[in-house]
């Protein structure tokens, strides 16, 4: 049985989670919404099972993959799913998801799932590190493990209630959305860059150049923080709510640059690109 996973992420809880599923699913391709965010038209995948991984933001889907929902035919599939990665509240998010397919397709998703990751956004809340990190990590395979398998078994399983969140994503997710794409704006860099260029290699968005040897942000920003998680001497900051000076910065283990170059442009390596750093 085939299955296309579309996934989107800025630092690798997505990806990681997308591949867990696809390893156990089997035969399953994986394909980044980044690849696909410039091509024109409709994307009508035929597959026996579709679905999509990405994580929350601000109690929605990051924009780019707002705009790729609207473009996803499911017609052709016979059990479609969504899985959001997030740091603790996000159902909302598989509640947009789903209106944007019932909208256009008359269409639900057949199984929406969210699952607790490690956070990675620092001006809202310290990133968890070292041990805290790990458990949260291992919860979360547990927890895939069990998606994973009612995926394959073609369960149904609604987004569930979740008014707090919905409450939240209602006075939240509009004015994000209208921003992201402009926050470039409220990223610095310090004299600490070195001019690697590793923030414009890892951005899913494209959205990042060298000039004169140092970062600089265009307005296609999705806010995934990858650029300042990446960078390796911790030169960019983010100027927002508490901002990210000594908050902390985190990557999935298991991601790699790599992964985020191909997230661009080309299909995922699966099962594993680690050596490729
Ligand atoms: C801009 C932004 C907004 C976020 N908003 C939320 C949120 O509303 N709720 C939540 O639980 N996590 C939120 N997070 C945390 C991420 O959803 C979470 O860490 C996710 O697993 C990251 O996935 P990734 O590694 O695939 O990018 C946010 C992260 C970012 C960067």
């Amino acid at each position: 049985m085939k299955t296309v996973i579309y996934y989107f992420t800025g630092t690798g809880n997505s990806l990681a989670a997308a591949r867990k599923i696809a390893g156990a699913l089997g035969e399953t391709e994986l394909v980044p919404i980044a690849s696909l965010a410039n091509t024109p038209g409709p994307v009508t995948p035929t597959a026996d099972r579709v679905g999509i991984v990405c994580p929350v933001y601000d109690s929605g889907v990051p924009v780019m993959v707002a705009e790729f929902a609207e473009r996803l035919g499911l017609s052709r599939a016979n059990y479609t799913f969504a899985v959001v990665t997030m740091a603790g509240m996000g159902v909302a998010a598989l509640h947009q998801l789903n209106g944007i397919f019932s909208k256009r397709q008359n269409q639900k998703l057949d199984a929406a799932f969210a699952v607790t990751m490690p956070g990675n956004f620092p001006p809202l809340a310290r990133l968890p590190a070292g041990e805290k990190c790990d458990r949260v990590l291992g919860k979360a395979d547990i927890r895939l493990g069990e998606i994973a398998q009612a995926i394959g078994s073609g369960r149904a399983v609604p987004p569930g209630f979740a008014p707090v969140s919905r409450l939240l994503k209602a006075l939240i997710y509009g004015p994000f959305a209208a921003g992201a794409r402009g926050a470039g704006e409220r990223f610095s860099v310090s004299d600490a860059c070195t001019g690697c260029g590793t923030c414009a290699k890892v951005c899913p968005a494209g959205n990042l150049t060298l000039v004169d040897g140092r970062p600089a942000w265009a307005q296609q920003c999705e806010l995934c923080c990858a650029c300042l998680h990446f960078c390796p001497v911790e030169a960019i900051q983010l100027h927002m709510m508490r901002g990210t000076e000594g908050r902390g910065r985190y990557r999935h283990p298991d991601l790699t640059v790599a992964d985020m170059v191909a997230q661009r442009g080309q299909k995922a390596p699966f099962p594993d690109n680690s050596a490729v750093q």
